[in-house]
């Protein structure tokens, strides 16, 4: 072993105990892999009396984590702090501008400011690597950067946010409403006290936009995403979907469309028996589809110490390998600007339920609504229940336009025998 790679760690809470951890617990064998030591020399987090679970004796304490990009004894800064502005974002700029290598776990960061981000490294001509910040534990932008490079993408899908699969395979296995599986999922830490970042679909989209930038090349623009979240996902949508032989999931979809790339984040059916159908609880997934591999999956562990600080890790080693790589895959003179392509553009198949008067004649009147529009419906359930009580029909169509969607389901909700905003999701045939 000849030489010796001095890393500081910003930030010493889930991530970056477990990064400290993995440093000293497989210290050897990844001095073998990265033909060097990787050395931890300094530490930094906002309480020195806070006990942690890691050795810190004989390394540097910095209570100002500024400090850290100015340290000559620190060739690799590893933010893990977080945050998309303030500590985080000024401690990464003045490392890259100070000529270090940075390694970071913060998607919104990334997601913000990583092009200007990875600008600055390449004019200082050091490394800004962030395999964490998408799907924790799955290599996926290792992958996409070196494995499957040589593929043109038709599609990168994934189940990209833990907390939202977890509540959606908790309904669905429990029969439970949203609100009472989020509180759950609050209390045993799956889900935070402000759950919004997650439920709304923000954290997705971060990753989403990190994915389809180094897949197809876009600059990472989170205007230029569709977003939408699980807070209306019912009990009776998640078991009508299970009775058709579909899961409902929060995907990260991005495709190559007519007016440029599609990114979107929204409640999909997707086939039951599919692998996105079939990732379960505080799993992630992700499906990228090449034009000369077909459909690759990727499955583990979105989140949690040890798998964030695997691929934490997994930069470090390469960046001492002396692998250096243009953070989004393209150097950023060569990003595209990302364009918003619109939903009303969107074409798949739907799953609708109208909550309808029960009498003769309702369902003829949506069919012809549906003609009307060219909407050809695949299968139709309708669910009666006493007499006199509203029934649920449920539809599922063949591929759609979704403008032609919306204009059918303002027409069918302006009909008098239909008591209940209709519900429509999109399905992923994934
Ligand atoms: N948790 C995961 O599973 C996971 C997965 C993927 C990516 N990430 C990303 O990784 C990053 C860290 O997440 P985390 O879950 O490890 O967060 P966390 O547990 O809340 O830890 C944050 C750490 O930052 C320290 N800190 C806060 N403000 C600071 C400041 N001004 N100066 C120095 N240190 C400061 C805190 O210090 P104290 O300990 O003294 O409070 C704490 O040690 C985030 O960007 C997150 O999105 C997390």
């Amino acid at each position: 072993m000849t030489s010796s790679l001095r890393i500081g760690i910003a930030g010493l809470g889930t991530v970056g105990t477990g990064v400290a951890k993995l440093l000293q617990g497989n210290k050897t064998l990844l001095a073998e892999r990265a033909g060097a030591e990787l050395e931890l020399t300094a530490v930094s987090a906002r309480s020195k009396q806070k006990s942690r679970d890691v050795v810190l004796s004989g390394i540097a304490w910095c209570d100002n984590a500024l400090d850290m990009a100015q340290r000559s004894d620190v060739d690799i800064l590893v933010e893990t702090i977080g945050g998309a502005e303030g500590v985080a974002r000024e401690l990464v700029t003045t490392a890259l501008q100070n000529g270090k290598h940075v390694v970071t776990a913060n998607k919104a960061l990334i997601a913000h400011h990583g092009v200007a981000l990875a600008a600055l490294a390449e004019k200082n001509g050091v490394q800004l690597a962030f395999e964490a910040a998408v799907a924790g534990g799955i290599p996926i932008l290792q992958a996409l950067r070196t494995g499957l490079a040589a593929n043109s993408f038709k599609r990168v899908a994934g189940i990209l946010n833990g907390t939202c699969n977890y509540i959606l395979t908790t309904m669905q296995k429990e029969g439970r409403e949203f609100d009472d599986v989020l509180a759950d999922a609050q209390a045993k830490g799956y889900a935070e006290a402000d759950p919004s970042f997650d439920i709304d679909g923000v954290d997705a989209a971060h990753k989403l936009a990190i994915l389809a930038s180094l897949a197809y090349g876009t600059k990472v623009a989170l205007d230029a995403l569709y977003i939408e979240g699980i807070r209306h996902i019912t009990r009776a949508d998640i078991a009508y979907a299970a009775e058709l032989g579909y899961r409902i999931r929060l995907l990260g979809v991005a495709t190559q469309a007519k007016e440029g790339i599609s990114q979107r984040v929204h409640p999909c059916l997707v086939p039951a028996d599919s692998p996105l159908g079939l990732t379960e609880g505080v799993f992630n997934a992700v499906q990228a589809e090449g034009d000369a591999v077909g459909r690759v999956l990727f499955q583990g562990r979105g989140a949690g110490g040890g798998p964030t600080a695997s691929a934490v890790v997994s930069d470090l080693i390469a960046i001492a390998r002396g692998e250096r790589w243009p953070a989004f895959t393209f150097r950023t003179a060569n990003l595209a600007e990302a364009v918003r392509v619109p939903m009303e553009k969107h074409r798949c198949g739907y799953y609708i339920r109208l909550t309808v008067a029960d009498e003769p004649g309702v369902l003829a009147d949506i069919t012809k609504i549906f003609a009307a529009e060219k909407i050809s419906v695949q299968s139709l359930i309708q669910h009666t229940h006493e007499d006199n009580m509203p029934a649920q029909v449920v539809i599922t169509t063949h591929a759609t336009l979704e403008e032609a969607m919306q204009r059918a389901l303002n027409t069918i909700h302006a009909l008098e025998r239909i008591i209940e905003k209709p519900v429509m999701l999109r399905m992923e045939m994934v």
